[in-house]
């Protein structure tokens, strides 16, 4: 156990920049990324409160001036990503993408300050970030709702941070490629083509973005002029869990939380909209074309993790998780693997990822126990056993895509290392 521990802060540590952390220590992703960082944040918080803070600080040096927090952030401009700095062609102080990627930054943050000694140069700090994330959730709220239904849109695949989950499938096959469009990849050639996404969805991805640019990312026209728009569980989800910690922290530190705490009230109600009772589950919108999306994704279950105010629900998701991997050795496949749409090996689009389980896992602690342990367990063994991989195959175990990834290591020591 020991070892593992040390190994996983010694992969941190190896992904570690100036401020900032990679995914990995490879080529594919030489960059940082948003909600990566908020996992690696919570790593570091069990063994370098102020390399954690640097972490979200660094990240929040890229805010627009709007409150966006960028997706990715080129601190490097010197590598073979695509698309690079140049290809996105936008950012405040430091190059950045010109989408988001999920908020997590309030929850992890509660996390740091409930099981660390603070001192006052940090609380000073402290209170200088949540103010920036209080902007960033105040963003979201303005542009991604301008309708106020309490629920928000994302506009393009990567927003939601599983890049090419089948949830995606039906918008994008709307997605007119556009003309002539031309680019080089560089993901394929540093992992397993096999394990990427196919050529005919990044021309989709890139199409979108290229849309955006053009339309300057400017918030107040992106909403309806992106080729995608899309109302999605996972990502609202989440959102309303880092709402309900943004008032937490607003609270404690004083500042005013009422715009926040209206917010959750409308999200806890319109969200019950995107029940089907006959079906017994949840289903994201594609607001561009106007579609319900049913794709049995295990990112539908962050649900628990923000907590809804609703016994009942809880109770019938908990069933269905309990149904999500009946045959495969190892939990949760990203999508369950009797659909059509399951692939054992394509990222997002089957394998086990770390940062899943571990939402579901917090999301179950207040409500099934034993079924929590479970999942914690079982995701501590494969990363044990396997390594601190990308993703997993559901059927046998195998460790795919990147080695030396930072949220896997990251999260793997919150949930050895977490006393709560
Ligand atoms: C991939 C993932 C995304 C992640 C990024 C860096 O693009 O889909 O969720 O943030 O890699 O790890």
């Amino acid at each position: 156990m020991k070892i593992s521990i040390n190994k996983a802060k010694k992969t941190l540590l190896g992904n570690r920049r100036r401020g900032y952390t990679l995914p990995t220590n490879n080529k594919l992703y030489p960059a940082q990324w948003n909600w990566d960082s908020g996992f690696i944040a919570l790593g570091y918080s069990y063994f370098n409160l102020n390399f954690a803070l640097k972490e979200i600080n660094t990240l929040l040096d890229g805010q627009w001036k709007d409150g966006m927090v960028p997706h990715i952030l080129f601190h490097n401009t010197k590598t073979n990503y695509y698309p690079n700095y140049t290809a996105w062609n936008c950012g405040n102080k430091i190059h950045s993408s010109g989408i988001t990627q999920p908020p997590i930054l309030a929850t992890i943050l509660k996390e740091i300050l409930n099981k660390n000694e603070i001192n006052k140069t940090q609380l000073l700090n402290i209170k200088k970030i949540i103010k920036k994330i209080n902007k960033f959730h105040e963003w979201f709220i303005q542009f991604r709702d301008p309708k106020k239904t309490g629920l928000v849109s994302i506009l393009h695949p990567w927003e939601s941070g599983y890049d090419n989950s089948p949830l995606w499938d039906d918008p994008m096959n709307k997605v007119k490629i556009e003309k002539n469009i031309k680019y080089k990849r560089a993901d394929n050639k540093v992992v397993n083509p096999d394990f990427r996404p196919l050529d005919i969805d990044y021309d989709r991805y890139v199409t979108i973005k290229n849309n955006l640019r053009k339309l300057k990312y400017n918030p107040k026209k992106v909403y309806k002029s992106s080729f995608f728009n899309v109302v999605d569980v996972g990502f609202n989800s989440i959102f309303l869990k880092a709402n309900k910690d943004l008032v937490t922290l607003l609270d404690r530190f004083g500042l005013n939380k009422k715009k926040i705490e209206n917010y959750i009230k409308a999200t806890e109600k319109n969200f019950l909209k995107l029940y089907d009772k006959k079906r017994k589950t949840f289903f994201s919108k594609d607001i561009k074309n106007k579609k319900k999306i049913f794709i049995p994704s295990i990112t539908n279950y962050f649900l628990l993790f923000a907590d809804l105010n609703n016994d009942k629900i809880n109770k019938i998701l908990i069933q269905n998780l309990k149904k999500h991997n009946l045959k495969e050795k190892y939990f949760f496949s990203s999508i369950k693997s009797n659909h059509k749409s399951f692939e054992e090996k394509r990222y997002w689009r089957g394998p086990v990822w770390i940062n899943c389980n571990w939402f579901i896992y917090k999301g179950l602690k207040n409500k099934d126990r034993l079924f929590s342990n479970k999942i914690r367990n079982k995701t501590i063994q494969i990363l044990e056993k396997k390594g601190f991989f990308e993703y997993f195959s559901c059927k046998n175990g195998k460790p795919m895509g990147a080695k030396n990834f930072s949220w896997s290591a990251a999260l793997y020591l919150d949930l050895k290392l977490n006393k709560n």
